[in-house]
């Protein structure tokens, strides 16, 4: 088949020719019809792994890229009843490994971390859901916003961010999205109601000219401790805070916030939550450009750079069978 891998962190990633990869206990192999892509694929690829990432996660070599799948159920490991060969599924490798990726042919995934694919969506659209909706209904379970409340949301317009600001503002959450001025509609089409303009205004003074009583809550998708610092003192005591890196225990024990790094948990149950609220139109897709699997390399670079809005997806047509 063929596959986007790297033969060791850092090394350059080529598309090759491989063995299939054989499913085991609770596994599925699907033949992949579209794979999202996500800032985590750029980093390995770029060896810019945290030693904190390094440490949960193990590599298997060579490094098959791509974490986000949809496709069409081809071979069941020993023990799956849960889905059969030709069934439409979309989700995640959830592999405690790096390394069995997407950005193949064929992908083997576990059966408990892949739903049947929104009907309503073709594979290049699921594929795009998948990672960014579970990291989204994660944050949404630490910060759990209300009616009413006022939530900031810092990098709206990325796919995570995209399904942020729609989660929030259908609980009837205010939404103060963070973005650059050329994101403000799309952030507002989502259910945004005030955009801040990163590029022209401190988000943090900004935020705090217009909420003076402090936010309800922040989902930090940005990250950097001193901006997350910064943040949290605009957030009103006894507030939530959904983060991607750690903040620090003084600030938080001082204010009483109740922070928690969000370490996205992937199911079939929430990835099958997640397809009927696309398929009744509760949820709407991120913006989504697609890109043909030979261009895997031009997407990753994108997606280094940190601007794609909404997501990038690899397309992979008439796949190469072994
Ligand atoms: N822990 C987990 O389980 C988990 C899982 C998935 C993702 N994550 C993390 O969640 C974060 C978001 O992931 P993602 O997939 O949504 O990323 P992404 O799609 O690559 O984010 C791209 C977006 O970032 C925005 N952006 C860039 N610089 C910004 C800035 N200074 N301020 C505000 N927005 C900025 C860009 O909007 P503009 O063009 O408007 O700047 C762009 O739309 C990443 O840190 C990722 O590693 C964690």
């Amino acid at each position: 088949m063929r596959a986007f891998a790297l033969d060791d962190f850092g090394g350059s990633a080529t598309l090759r020719y491989m063995p299939a990869p054989m499913p085991e206990e609770g596994d599925v192999r699907v033949r992949v019809m579209a794979a999202g892509v996500n800032p985590l694929d750029s980093a390995i690829a770029r060896g810019a792994i945290s030693p904190r990432v390094k440490e949960v996660m193990r590599a298997r070599l060579p490094l098959v890229l791509g974490m986000d799948v949809s496709g069409i159920v081809d071979l069941l490991g020993p023990g799956v009843n849960t889905v059969a060969v030709g069934d439409e599924v979309y989700g995640l490798p959830g592999k405690p490994f790096f390394g069995c990726g997407t950005f193949a042919d064929l992908a083997v995934v576990s059966a408990s971390t892949i739903a049947h694919k929104p009907a309503s969506l073709c594979h290049r659209e699921a594929a795009a859901v998948p990672m960014a909706a579970m990291t989204a209904l994660t944050a949404m379970d630490i910060v759990q916003p209300l009616e009413g409340e006022t939530v900031l949301v810092v990098r709206a317009a990325g796919g995570v961010g995209s399904f942020v600001v729609q989660m929030c503002a259908a609980r009837g959450a205010h939404v103060i999205a963070v973005a650059r001025a050329a994101n403000a509609d799309y952030l507002r089409g989502l259910g945004a109601t005030q955009v801040i303009d990163y590029e022209r205004t401190d988000p943090t003074m900004a935020a705090a000219a217009l909420h003076p009583g402090g936010l309800d809550v922040l989902v930090d998708l940005l990250g950097g401790r001193d901006a997350l610092t910064r943040l949290l003192g605009v957030v009103r005591e006894g507030g939530r805070v959904a983060c991607v890196s750690k903040p620090p225990d003084d600030l938080l024990a001082a204010q009483r916030i109740r922070a928690e790094v969000i370490m996205a948990v992937a199911t079939t149950d929430r990835l099958a939550q997640v397809a009927r609220l696309l398929d009744t139109g509760a949820l709407r897709l991120p913006a989504i450009r697609s890109l043909p699997l030979d261009r895997a390399l031009e997407a990753l670079e994108e997606s280094g750079r940190g601007h794609v809005r909404g997501k990038l997806v690899l397309t992979l047509p008439a796949g190469i069978p072994e």
